[in-house]
Parts: C-alpha cells; sequence; structure tokens
C-alpha cells in the first residue's frame, strides 16, 4: 500500500489555479523529497496531506484513509511540522511537548516518560525547561520535529524543516532525519535547498506553477538532464540544481 496516495488534486484560491491535477504516489519508508522554487504549492499541496486545506477536486489517502471522509484515522498517521510555527514561543519545551501529548491522547500517565525520550533523542534535556524562543533556529527546528513525532506517526511531513539554519545545524538536522527514516518512518519534506534533497532523498518530485514537472530518483533526474562530461580521469555527470534549473527556468537563492 501507498503511504500517501495523491489522486488529481485541484485547488484554487479564487482565480489562482494553485494545485492543477496532482497526481503522486508515496510509497511506505521512503524518503520523499518535495522540491520547487517558492509559490510552487509545496505548502499547499502538504497542507493538504493533513487535512488543514480543503481539495477543490481529486482525493488524498494516507495509508488507505481519505484524508477528508476518514479526516482522523489519517490524521492520526501523520506528523506534521509546519513552515510556519505553530505554538507559543514563550512556552518551555517541556510544556510545548506536553499539550501535543495531549491533544495526541496519550495518556497522563505516559506523558513523561514520552517526552524524556524525544527530549533525550534530539538532545534537548537541557533545553526543556527554556522557553521556545530563547532556541537557536537549529534547535527550535529540533523541537518541530520532536512535537511532530508526539504521536509515534507512520509518516513524517516537514514543510521546509531547514529554512534559515546555519550549515552546521543542517548537517545535524540530517542526520536525526536519516536515522528516522532508517528506523522506519517515511518521511516527505519539502525544500528549495536543491543539494538538501540530493543528499537526503531517494525519489524527488520537483513542483512549478501547481504541477509535478519531474519524478524519480536524484540520479535518474541527473541522467535524464545533465550531459554526462568525459574528462580525461572523471566522468562530470551534472547536478540535481541543473536538473531543477532545467525543469523550473527559476533562479536559485
Ligand atoms: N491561503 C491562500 N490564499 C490565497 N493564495 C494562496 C494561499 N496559500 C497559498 N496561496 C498561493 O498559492 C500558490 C502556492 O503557494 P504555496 O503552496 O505556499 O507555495 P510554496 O510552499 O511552494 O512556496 C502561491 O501563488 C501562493 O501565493
Ligand atoms: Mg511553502
Amino acid at each position: 500500500m501507498s503511504a500517501i496516495s495523491i489522486v488529481n488534486v485541484k485547488k484554487s484560491f479564487g482565480s489562482l489555479l494553485a494545485l492543477k491535477g496532482i497526481n503522486l504516489e508515496i510509497k511506505e519508508g521512503e524518503f520523499f523529497g518535495l522540491l520547487g522554487p517558492n509559490g510552487a504549492g509545496k505548502t499547499t499541496l502538504i497542507s493538504s496531506i493533513v487535512g488543514l486545506c480543503r481539495l477543490s477536486e481529486g482525493k488524498i489517502g494516507v495509508l488507505g484513509h481519505d484524508v477528508e471522509r476518514q479526516y482522523l484515522q489519517s490524521r492520526r498517521l501523520v506528523g506534521y511540522s509546519p513552515q510556519e510555527v505553530n505554538l507559543d514561543r514563550f512556552f518551555s519545551i517541556r510544556k510545548i511537548l506536553t499539550f501535543q501529548a495531549g491533544f495526541f491522547g496519550v495518556r497522563r500517565s505516559d506523558r513523561k516518560q514520552l517526552i524524556d525520550r524525544l527530549l533525550n533523542q534530539f538532545r534537548l534535556e537541557d533545553k526543556a525547561n527554556q522557553p521556545y524562543y530563547r532556541l537557536s533556529g537549529g534547535m527550535q527546528k529540533r523541537v518541530l520535529i520532536a512535537k511532530a513525532l508526539v504521536g509515534n506517526p507512520k509518516i513524517l511531513i516537514l514543510d521546509e524543516p531547514t529554512a534559515g539554519v546555519d550549515v552546521e545545524q543542517r548537517l545535524e538536522l540530517w542526520n536525526f532525519l536519516r536515522g528516522l527514516n532508517r528506523d522506519g518512518t517515511t518521511i516527505i519534506l519539502t525544500t528549495h535547498y536543491i543539494d538538501e534533497a540530493e543528499e537526503l532523498c531517494q525519489q524527488v518530485g520537483i513542483i512549478h506553477l501547481g504541477e509535478i514537472r519531474e519524478l524519480g530518483t536524484p540520479a535518474e533526474l541527473i541522467d535524464r538532464y545533465c550531459e554526462k562530461k568525459i574528462i580525461p580521469d572523471h566522468v562530470e555527470r551534472g547536478t540535481l540544481e541543473e536538473v531543477f534549473l532545467k525543469v523550473t527556468g527559476a533562479k536559485i537563492n
């Protein structure tokens, strides 16, 4: 069964067609990257999967559950970290996670153990009682991922998980995400950092102006778009960045 099955999904905001008929299957266990320039429709598509955005047309299934007709069953299977923070920046990290545990119906007697485990897993123990706003950008992103994992989801969806984070902390986040995927969590992330998708993702979809323009492994896409250059002692195969530029015609920031 697919982790996520998206069939002919359209979404309009007034006269703007933000999603123009998306078809996409994401397999269980996959690390999938949705890559696209700003305004491509990444957040709209992700919001549709977690039921925050009503579809204009089409349907989406999460492990076989329809996101609109079976909202609770499908939502329970997904951990979601939004692009815009949806928490009180003055709350301590422990309080943020405790609230989320309540929201996901974790029994009161199990909450402390769950939260201690997440604080430990994301190396946030010594920040547990600090308010969110005092943490560095990379730590804040770790909190968002920990928060998304509170319901012990099979699928983790992260909208721009490393935006605005410095290089070292990005590498650290990548390691956390790789570990989660290795342990069996299906991960879907959106990014406009091409190197991030090339580094982490087994499958990449390039979305532009509300359409999936290309789909494949980074190596397949590079083969499809880049000419191999044979230089005396090695072969240059091109990069996903070149592919992205050709597919979207966009300039990279
Ligand atoms: N709530 C909304 N109301 C009106 N237009 C929106 C809304 N959300 C997104 N859009 C528009 O839909 C398009 C896709 O946006 P978005 O999904 O946020 O792109 P991305 O996440 O790839 O940057 C953009 O043109 C954006 O302006
Ligand atoms: Mg976005």
